[in-house]
């Protein structure tokens, strides 16, 4: 299994590239040197916003070597877990929201020799599921906005959700990473650094108004 990548590190969300300049938008970050990408796959149902499948992200691994995080804001994940593997998706990240059996889960993403990860949506307590599954953890997501669409406001009161998930992983010496997700830019993304947040995916900041590349090294020199 490929590991996260360490440290602290934008994770630039396609969501918000150009979707029919994908190789171009994927290299620009790449220059840059973006080491991680983050793919929102979105079914119409959990979230009511609909994106792109396991195709999709094989195209995208067709043109990039880096390390892939597929999203999974989607009801019914067990079923798509190899598939995500077998488009050479690194990891995957399913919601403690979700219906289906976490331990399952789990176990298909070790069967299929790819990470897993979880993630939270701004109303849910991190807490009783690490205790229950952080030691199986590569991944928390912790949701800085309520999941389904690019471009909305950081909600800084998930800051101390962010800290909780930290000070969590140091308690009981585990090992997974701690990434954020939704409204991060200029002005928030130190506020999530300072707070724990190690993975930082970005979509409209990295994205919008063209030059990824270029926005991409300015939130990367925020945090060297
Ligand atoms: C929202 C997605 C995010 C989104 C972030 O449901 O999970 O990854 O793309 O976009 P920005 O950075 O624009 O808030
Ligand atoms: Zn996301």
């Amino acid at each position: 299994m490929r590991r996260v990548p360490d440290g602290i590190q934008v994770v630039p969300s396609l969501l918000s590239a150009d979707f029919a300049d994908l190789r171009r938008d994927i290299r620009s970050v790449e220059e840059a040197g973006a080491r991680w990408l983050h793919l929102d796959v979105m079914d119409g149902h959990f979230v009511p916003n609909i994106t792109f499948g396991p195709a999709w992200a094989g195209a995208v691994r067709k043109v990039s070597g880096l390390y892939l995080d597929a999203h999974l804001m989607i009801t019914s994940p067990i079923a798509y877990i190899d598939r995500y593997a077998k488009a050479g998706v690194n990891l995957v990240t399913v919601h403690a929201e979700t219906d289906e059996s976490l331990e399952e889960i789990s176990g298909r993403c070790r069967e299929a020799g790819i990470g897993f990860g979880l993630a939270f949506r701004p109303g849910t307590d991190p807490v009783p599921y690490l205790d229950r599954y952080g030691a199986a953890l590569d991944l928390v997501l912790v949701m800085t906005v309520e999941p389904g669409f690019g471009g909305q406001s950081f909600m800084k009161d998930m800051l101390g959700k962010i800290e909780t998930v930290r000070d969590w992983r140091k308690d009981r010496r585990a090992s997974f990473r701690l990434q954020v997700d939704g409204g991060i830019n200029h002005d928030t993304l130190t506020l999530a650094v300072a707070a724990g947040a190690e993975g930082l995916v970005a979509g409209n900041a990295v994205f919008a108004g063209g030059d990824p590349g270029g926005n991409f090294r300015t939130l990367t020199k925020l945090i060297m």
